[in-house]
């Protein structure tokens, strides 16, 4: 295919400037990842300018993205942040609706496709998550669930919400459980995906990226981005040791 892979490091509630300077560092070291693939970072917000400094002391294009954004634009709201402050801060990308935003703190499909919405406003390329829980997926229910989460989004905000966006699949029982979805199985759901998003636009169909996630390592990478419709990764755990990182970038290319 046309489309440029992407592998996105989401370091969760983990990591410090060390890190930053080890990630960015030994990423800009591998040349050829540069031109042939989006690298991107997802620190904590703590991390966001000492990793935007490090990017050029490395003369890093490494993509920064924030891990999630408010639903609401400005305000009283103690404790969150806007898409205009993560983009203040050099965020390029922002993921929106990850798994444990949706099962830790309740945020529902129709909150996920506003913060898809706040991010397009302000051309943010979200990486709009979607998954099946692990009960939802023994009982048949995977297909159904991603249509959901997915016409949420296109509901609110048109076919326009997924053009030049990522979409990230991460069924919840593959996440941080050391048992990833089979690339046979995971082609499948991309091609369902893709498939939905075939039926707003063809155009955005053929170009929109889509990343599996959930229990990818150096050693299932390989397999898992060679199928047709999977286009990079979500990488959680495996993300948060460079050396693994970078193999799972080779991987992509
Ligand atoms: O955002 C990343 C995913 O939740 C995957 O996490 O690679 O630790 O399973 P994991």
């Amino acid at each position: 295919t046309n489309r440029k892979p992407v592998v996105a490091a989401n370091w969760k509630m983990n990591g410090n400037r060390q890190l930053v300077d080890n990630a960015v560092q030994s990423i800009a070291k591998q040349s050829e990842l540069k031109n042939n693939l989006d690298v991107v970072i997802s620190p904590p917000a703590t991390l966001f300018s000492y990793l935007d400094s490090a990017k050029k002391t490395y003369n890093s294009d490494v993509i920064l993205a924030a891990q999630n954004i408010s639903e609401f634009e400005q305000g009283a709201i103690t404790g969150e942040l806007s898409v205009h402050h993560v983009k203040e801060m050099g965020c390029q990308w922002v993921i929106c609706g990850h798994s444990e935003r949706r099962s830790l703190f309740g945020e529902r499909s129709s909150v996920t496709a506003q913060k898809v919405l706040q991010a397009k406003k302000q051309g943010l390329k979200p990486i709009i998550c979607v998954g099946e829980t692990a009960e939802e997926y023994e009982a048949g229910k995977t297909y159904s669930r991603l249509t959901a989460q997915i016409e949420a989004i296109f509901n609110l905000g048109g076919e326009q919400a997924f053009t030049d966006s990522i979409v990230a699949y991460e069924p919840v029982w593959a996440v941080g459980t050391g048992k990833a979805a089979s690339p046979e199985l995971a082609q499948e759901i991309h091609h369902f995906i893709r498939g939905m998003i075939r039926a707003m636009s063809p155009v955005t169909a053929a170009s929109v990226r889509i990343l599996y996630g959930g229990s990818v390592t150096p050693d299932n990478a390989a397999a898992l981005f060679s199928q047709p419709d999977i286009d990079g990764g979500l990488i959680g755990a495996a993300s948060l040791v460079p050396e693994k990182f970078i193999k799972i970038c080779q991987a992509a290319m």
